[in-house]
């Protein structure tokens, strides 16, 4: 059977970027005939420095977020990933596996840590080691993820393939990144060229899971478009990035191609569009926002959740653990 695996850090609030990009899309490709684990990744966000509390918190909201957007959690397996520790012993043994150089071309270490990369943590440097932990723990063999993974998951592949051609076995799969839709790069409303992200400086350039309909108006309202109105095709989003990510994401929201969504508004006004687009935000957002805080109210009840789910999830990584353990030599007496 097919088996998905895919993680959300809990670092910051959830965007309209992890929803459309990841959230949306794990709970449309749930099925019965298919194994489903996602993740709340608190080792990951530990890379950078996280607020002790505000990290709790952070995690139940992911949590949170998965549940109200329709995450069945006696369908799939909801957890956080800490709880499960075989994650981080079988990343030691990636750290083994991975090479020094295949981390220095990892795009989003060389983003995070800036100029100055002789301050980022170990664990930043060794963060796709751990991802690839995550997802092989469970030989998972799809990985829905946001356009930006896509580099993280191609690494996994590689550690996936030197570990079963070093110790010649056939043990870990290679897993596919699933990256389909409009909605798998979701950009900053303030600045189409880049994406849209939960730590960046203004709140204005990203719509958050919890904002509420004033907010989310007002943030579409004053995003950044060019004097000209929506296209007539959609040839004619090419090189207007800040239009075309609108137009994306009112696709995305609303399961339409881009096309479609061109066709029903040819030529028309930023001031009758973005209008619309809020709306259209608010209709889909507001009844998963109301029942995030509602399960947020009992801080609890989501803990026994990811608990139970962590335990689901061990009862599929132990024997993985221990089996790896073992082609690797490491004694188990
Ligand atoms: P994270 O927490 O940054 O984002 C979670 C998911 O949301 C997607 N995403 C976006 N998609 C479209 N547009 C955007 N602007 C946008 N921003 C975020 C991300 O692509 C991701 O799918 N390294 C991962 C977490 C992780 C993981 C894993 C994912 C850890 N282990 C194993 C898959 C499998 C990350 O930082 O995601």
């Amino acid at each position: 059977t097919p088996r998905v695996f895919s993680g959300i850090k809990p670092s910051g609030g959830l965007t309209l970027g992890n929803y459309l990009g990841a959230i949306k899309r794990w709970v449309d490709m749930q099925s019965p005939d298919m194994d489903n684990i996602y993740c709340a990744v608190d080792l990951h966000a530990i890379t950078v420095w996280q607020d002790p509390p505000a990290l709790k918190a952070g995690t139940r909201e992911i949590a949170a977020g998965l549940l109200a957007s329709g995450i069945d959690p006696e369908n799939s397996i909801l957890f956080n990933q800490s709880q499960v520790p075989e994650h981080a012993q079988l990343a030691w043994i990636f750290n083994c596996v991975a090479r020094v150089g295949w981390m220095n071309r990892m795009t989003q270490f060389k983003d995070k840590a800036g100029k100055n990369a002789e301050k980022a943590s170990l664990g930043l440097y060794a963060y796709p080691s751990l991802m690839a932990a995550d997802i092989l723990m469970y030989h998972a063999t799809h990985v829905p993820v946001g356009e930006d993974q896509k580099q993280h998951v191609e690494l996994t592949r590689d550690i996936a393939a030197k570990f079963n051609s070093d110790f010649g076995v056939d043990f870990f799969p290679q897993t596919e990144a699933v990256i389909e839709g409009p909605g798998t790069r979701v950009m900053n409303l303030r600045d189409g060229t880049k994406k849209m992200s939960k730590s960046g400086d203004s709140d204005m350039e990203r719509i958050n899971m919890l904002d509420d309909a004033d907010t989310i108006a007002k943030k579409f309202k004053k995003a950044k478009t060019d004097p000209d109105g929506l296209p007539e095709t959609v040839e004619g989003l090419a090189g207007r990035p800040e239009a075309k990510n609108l137009v994306d994401i009112y696709a995305s929201l609303s399961d339409m191609t881009p096309e479609a969504v061109i066709a029903q508004y040819p030529g028309a006004s930023w001031g009758t569009f973005k209008p619309a687009l809020a709306d259209l935000a608010v209709t889909k957002l507001a009844p998963i926002s109301d029942e995030m805080k509602r399960l947020m109210d009992d801080p609890a009840e989501i803990d026994r959740k990811l608990a139970r789910g962590a335990q689901k999830a061990r009862e599929i990584a132990t024997p993985i653990l221990e089996k790896t353990y073992d082609i690797v030599g490491l004694l188990r007496a």
